[in-house]
This record gives structure tokens, C-alpha cells and sequence, in this order.
């Protein structure tokens, strides 16, 4: 039995509802196949934390979460904030501060869902966007000047640095290797071409390492239709924190739902922490309604468990969330369905207790 200490960092809006959700299917699970026990400890941080101190997480935020095995998060942003505040202020300090270099998303058609593209069916789109998750287009270099004159200017400079995209690179071949070995690289070398020529130069370099891994160099536009003309075709792609971030929606939608994209801001080599969050964000439109959908939040949960080591349950919950999805009867709204987020968790923890006998 392992015993995991968990931070949860609910957030805002709808992070708030699905957090306790997936709580409840991670400690089912672990009653359920007594591999482990999770402790949490639960931190208000996020937007209203923010009206009433100032900041978005404590001071000392970091060094409070180092310990940590995993940190278990729901969403971060509300109107009530600028959305540059509140991101600077928590998410981003921490996949910073804890070399969270990879974001990892996976886009899975699941059984039972339809996806917005024309005769889709499960399998036909199963890849995994490894987003690089430190620098790029979200360094933070830059500023404004000339305030409010004509000559105002700004500049948002992407940085990015040879171990910083080359550790992104290395970790997309190995899972490519450990998959269908095929990887695409997102690129924009024609256009940008001193990031992307160096982008472009370090995934054939690290590829030298993966004989076996087929790879396929792709301007980001192109990509992206590709992500709606061919999806079959994908496995592993990799590419920048903005293009990652975009295609990452994309990716979400033609599986059928941002409500069921999941995602991990994992460091790798373990030396700090690693996140988990779903892709949806915080949905301030559909708050406090109960009608958020927590099958990202779940799944997010099953990422988090293969990331411990826990592999057999974190494959009892993907399966129970395919039997949820593949029987279509217990669905969210923004599954077509008029089932409350609370439905679908019931129905994954029955679903849970039928598979596990
Ligand atoms: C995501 C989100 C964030 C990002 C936003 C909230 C800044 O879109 O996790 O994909 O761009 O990283
Ligand atoms: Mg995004």
C-alpha cells in the first residue's frame, strides 16, 4: 500500500466542483484495489485568495508545495481578475518554478462520443500533444513603454534555450518510442526563423537517438488542419508552449469536448512535484450550475496515478470512464446529454465497483 501526500489546489469556478469529484473517484479506486492511500491537503489559493490578500497563492507558495508528491488542481481564472494576474500569479509560477517542462495532452476519441468531424470513430483519433511547458512564447521577457501615447510599444519576447527544447524534444521521442513511434514536430521555420530554425535543428539532432522513431517536421498551420483533415495520422506531436496551447484546443474539440481533456505538468525527472488540470479552464458561463462535466478532472486523476507508478488503476478509471462515455446514457451538456456532473461521477464509481467485482 502507498501512502501519496496530495496538494489540492481547487482554483476557480468550475475547478472548485469537479476537484472534489475526482477526489472521490481517486479514493474509491484506492479502496477499491488497496494499492494505495492518498492525504490531501487543500490550499484556497486562486482568484478569491487574490481579492482578499493580493496574491494568488501564499508567499512561500513553492517551497510549501515542494514536498508534496503531486498536486491535484482544477483551474485557475475568474472575471473578477485579469486573466495575466491570475495566471502569472499561480499556474504559471508553479509548472516554472518546478521545471514542469512537459504538458502533457492527450486527445482520445472516446466510445459513445461524437466527434465534431465526419465519420469518426474511437481509435481513429488516439495521440498525445507533448506542449513544452517552461519557456518560448510564455517566458514572461519583455514590457510596454510610451504609455498611452502614440508611440506606445510592446514587446513579448519568446525565448528559447537549447536545454530548455531539447529536454522537451528528448522526452517526445521516448514516448513516441513507447507508442506507435511516430512523431510530429510542430514548427514555423519558414516565418520564424531563429526560434524555429534552432526548434527545427534540435528535433532532428535528438532524433539521431531514436532510429526507429518516424518522424515528420510540420509548419503549425499546416498542423492544424491536419489535426481536422487526418487525425488517424497522428501519434506523438511536440511543439511549442503557444503552439501547443493552441493546437491542445483543437485537440479537445475533435474528441467531442474541452469537458473531457485532461493534461499533466509533469517534471520528469522528478526533482519537484508534478501537476495535474484539466484543459477546460474555469467556465465562469456554466459556475455553480452543477453541470460541469468531471470526466476531464477524473481522467486527470488516472494521469496522476500513472505518473505515481499506480498503472492498474489508472486503468480501472479510463475503463470506467469508456463504459460511462460508451453507454451514452449519463451525459453532460456539453456532451449533448442533461446529466449533472454529479450523475456522471456516480455512474464512474459504479461503473468502478462493477469492473473491480
Ligand atoms: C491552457 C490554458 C492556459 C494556457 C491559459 C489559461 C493561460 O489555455 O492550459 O491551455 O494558455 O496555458
Ligand atoms: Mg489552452
Amino acid at each position: 500500500m502507498h501512502d501519496y501526500h496530495v496538494a489540492v489546489i481547487p482554483g476557480d469556478g468550475i475547478g472548485q466542483e469537479v476537484t472534489p469529484e475526482g477526489v472521490r473517484v481517486l479514493d474509491t479506486v484506492g479502496q477499491l484495489t488497496g494499492a494505495y492511500k492518498m492525504r490531501y491537503d487543500y490550499f484556497p489559493w486562486g482568484c478569491e485568495y487574490y481579492l482578499k490578500t493580493g496574491k494568488m497563492m501564499a508567499e512561500d507558495g513553492l517551497k510549501i508545495l515542494k514536498d508534496f508528491d503531486i498536486i491535484y488542481f482544477g483551474a485557475v481564472g475568474f472575471p473578477s481578475v485579469p486573466d495575466h494576474v491570475s495566471l502569472r500569479g499561480l499556474r504559471l509560477p508553479i509548472c516554472q518554478g518546478f521545471e514542469q517542462y512537459v504538458c502533457l495532452r492527450p486527445s482520445v476519441l472516446l466510445p459513445g462520443i461524437k466527434s465534431p468531424l465526419a465519420n469518426k470513430k474511437p481509435g481513429d483519433i488516439d495521440f498525445v500533444v507533448v506542449r513544452e511547458n517552461t519557456e518560448g512564447e510564455y517566458t514572461g521577457a519583455g514590457g510596454r513603454a510610451h504609455r498611452n501615447l502614440k508611440s506606445e510599444v510592446a514587446v513579448e519576447t519568446s525565448v528559447f534555450t537549447r536545454l530548455g527544447v531539447e529536454r522537451v524534444i528528448r522526452y517526445a521521442y521516448q514516448l513516441a518510442q513507447s507508442r506507435r513511434k511516430k512523431l510530429v514536430s510542430g514548427t514555423k521555420s519558414n516565418a520564424q526563423q531563429h526560434s524555429m530554425t534552432f526548434w527545427d535543428e534540435i528535433f532532428s539532432d535528438v532524433g539521431k537517438e531514436f532510429p526507429e522513431v518516424q518522424t515528420d517536421r510540420v509548419l503549425i498551420d499546416a498542423l492544424s488542419a491536419r489535426f481536422v483533415l487526418r487525425p488517424e495520422s497522428l501519434d506523438v506531436v511536440v511543439g511549442s508552449n503557444l503552439f501547443g496551447d493552441i493546437l491542445t484546443d483543437l485537440g479537445g474539440a475533435i474528441c467531442g469536448s474541452l469537458g473531457l481533456a485532461a493534461s499533466g505538468n509533469i517534471n520528469p525527472e522528478r526533482e519537484y512535484p508534478s501537476m495535474f488540470e484539466p484543459v477546460h479552464g474555469s467556465a465562469p458561463d456554466i459556475f455553480g450550475k452543477g453541470i460541469a462535466n468531471p470526466i476531464a478532472m477524473v481522467w486527470c486523476g488516472a494521469m496522476m496515478l500513472d505518473f505515481l507508478g499506480e498503472k492498474q488503476s489508472a486503468n480501472l478509471i479510463m475503463q470506467a470512464i469508456k463504459a460511462v462515455t460508451g453507454s451514452g446514457k449519463v451525459l453532460t451538456p456539453d456532451l449533448g446529454g442533461n446529466a449533472k456532473m454529479k450523475d456522471v461521477t456516480e455512474a464512474i464509481i459504479g461503473e468502478l465497483r462493477a469492473i473491480a467485482g
